[in-house]
């Protein structure tokens, strides 16, 4: 069964980028069901995570390898799985973009365009949440697009916009930031419907 991973770059587990991400990718199932081809969804947390940049040794360039052996390793496998259909970054804005752990993930990931670009037509949609209503959450939309871009992954919105973006400090917990939920919910869906469409 196709899958389609969701990597929260948030540092704190349990807090609204999780929260977030667990709504689009129940929003993935409940589509891709409903067009009666079900996907599989797995989140995978960075909290916690020992991700180091990048060091541009090379040795990617000998195959699917990393030579720092760190937490990413663990990850090397999830992301090399063949069932593979799309990807959801969901990450906080840091300083009006992703966080570092985003940053660091992305550029780890650089070893599978180093082996045959093989994230090519892999669906990309992006989650992002700000303390701040207008915090930078598309700039950080945009950020990441262009890692996806240069893996010449296949980009989806939220049908309307460029993604999720949500404001955690809502007056009344970002749970009740609908507008935001929704674009979470809608990324999604769009998602799913490409992922459906491509078989
Ligand atoms: C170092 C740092 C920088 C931040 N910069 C921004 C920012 O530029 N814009 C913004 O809207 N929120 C900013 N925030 C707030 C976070 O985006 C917000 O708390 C978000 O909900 C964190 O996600 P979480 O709930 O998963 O922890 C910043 C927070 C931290 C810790």
């Amino acid at each position: 069964m196709s899958k389609i991973l969701g990597v929260a770059a948030s540092p704190r587990k349990d807090k609204s980028t999780h929260f977030l991400l667990g709504e689009c990718l129940a929003e993935i199932q409940n589509t891709s069901t409903k067009l009666t081809k079900p996907l599989k969804t797995e989140l995978l947390s960075l909290a916690g995570k020992q991700i180091n940049g990048c060091i541009a040794c090379g040795k990617c360039k000998k195959g699917v390898l990393c030579s720092q052996k760190d937490d990413f390793q663990e990850i090397i496998p999830i992301l090399s799985d063949p069932e593979l259909r799309g990807i959801v970054m969901a990450t906080p804005v840091y300083m009006g973009s992703m966080t570092a752990q985003a940053k660091a993930f992305l550029d780890r990931t650089v070893l599978f365009r180093r082996n045959d670009f093989l994230f090519k037509n892999i669906i990309g949609g992006v989650l992002t949440v700000g303390g701040s209503r207008n915090g930078g959450q598309e700039l950080t939309i945009q950020a990441v697009h262009a890692a996806m871009l240069i893996h010449d992954m296949i980009l989806v919105g939220d049908g309307l916009h460029f993604g999720g973006t949500a404001w955690s400090n809502h007056p009344d917990g970002y749970e009740a930031d609908e507008t935001g939920v929704e674009t979470a919910r809608l990324t999604g869906k769009r998602l799913a419907e490409v992922a459906v469409l491509m078989g």
